[in-house]
C-alpha cells in the first residue's frame, strides 16, 4: 500500500496490521471456548470499536447477536472528562443476556465502569469486557478487562479505530502521533 499523508504524522508504529490481526484471531478463539455453549450479545462501544468489532466477531464463530452503544466523555481532548454520557442507546432488551462488551481501549476506566453498571441495571446476566488495548497505569476506576489484546504504555495512540479529533481511525496499524500534531 502507498504511504499516506497520515503516515507522516506518526512518530512510531506500536502494533502493525499483521500483529493486530494475529492477536485478534487468538482472542476470538479464547472467547469462542468460553461462550460456545451460550448465546452472547456482543456490544460494541462506538465509535472506536468499529474495526475491532468487525474483526473479533469473525474470529469468533459463535451464534450471537450484535449491538452498539455510543458514549461521549472526551469532546476533542485527549483525556476523559470522567463525565460519561450515552449518545446512542442500545436497541435491544438485554435482560438476562450474557454481554461481551467490545472496546478499543481501556484508559482511565471511566467509560467501562459506567457502562458495566448501566448494563447490570438494565438486567444483564453477565458482562465480559474485551478490549484491544489497555493502559493500566492510567486507571482511575476499579475496572479490569477479561480479555486484553495488548497492554500499551501511557501514550496517546491512534489507528485501527482509535482517533485524535476524529481522524486517523482508518490507519490499519496503531501508532503514536508526533507531538507537533497536538499543537
Ligand atoms: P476511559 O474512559 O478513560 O477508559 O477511555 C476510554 C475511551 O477513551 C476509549 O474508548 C477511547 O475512545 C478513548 N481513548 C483513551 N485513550 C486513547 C488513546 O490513546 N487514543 C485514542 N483514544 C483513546
Ligand atoms: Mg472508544
Amino acid at each position: 500500500m502507498a504511504n499516506s499523508m497520515m503516515d507522516q504524522d506518526i512518530l512510531r508504529v506500536l502494533h502493525s496490521e499483521e500483529e493486530i490481526h494475529a492477536r485478534v484471531q487468538e482472542l476470538g478463539s479464547q472467547i469462542y471456548e468460553e461462550f460456545k455453549d451460550r448465546n452472547p450479545l456482543f456490544v460494541g462501544v462506538l465509535k472506536g470499536c468499529f474495526l475491532f468489532m468487525a474483526d473479533i466477531i469473525r474470529a469468533c464463530q459463535i451464534k450471537s447477536e450484535i449491538e452498539f452503544i455510543a458514549v461521549s466523555s472526551y469532546g476533542n481532548a485527549r483525556e476523559s472528562s470522567g463525565n460519561v454520557q450515552i449518545t446512542r442507546d442500545l436497541g435491544h432488551d438485554i435482560t438476562g443476556r450474557d454481554l461481551i462488551v467490545v472496546e478499543d481501549i481501556l484508559d482511565s476506566g471511566n467509560t467501562l465502569y459506567f457502562l458495566t453498571q448501566y448494563f447490570m441495571t438494565k438486567g444483564a446476566a453477565s458482562v465480559t469486557i474485551v478490549t484491544l488495548f489497555d493502559k493500566p497505569e492510567r486507571r482511575e476506576k476499579p475496572i479490569k478487562a477479561d480479555y486484553v489484546g495488548f497492554q500499551v504504555p501511557n501514550e496517546f495512540i491512534v489507528g485501527y479505530g482509535l482517533d485524535y479529533r476524529q481522524q486517523y481511525r482508518n490507519l490499519p496499524y496503531v501508532g503514536v502521533l508526533k507531538p507537533e500534531i497536538y499543537e
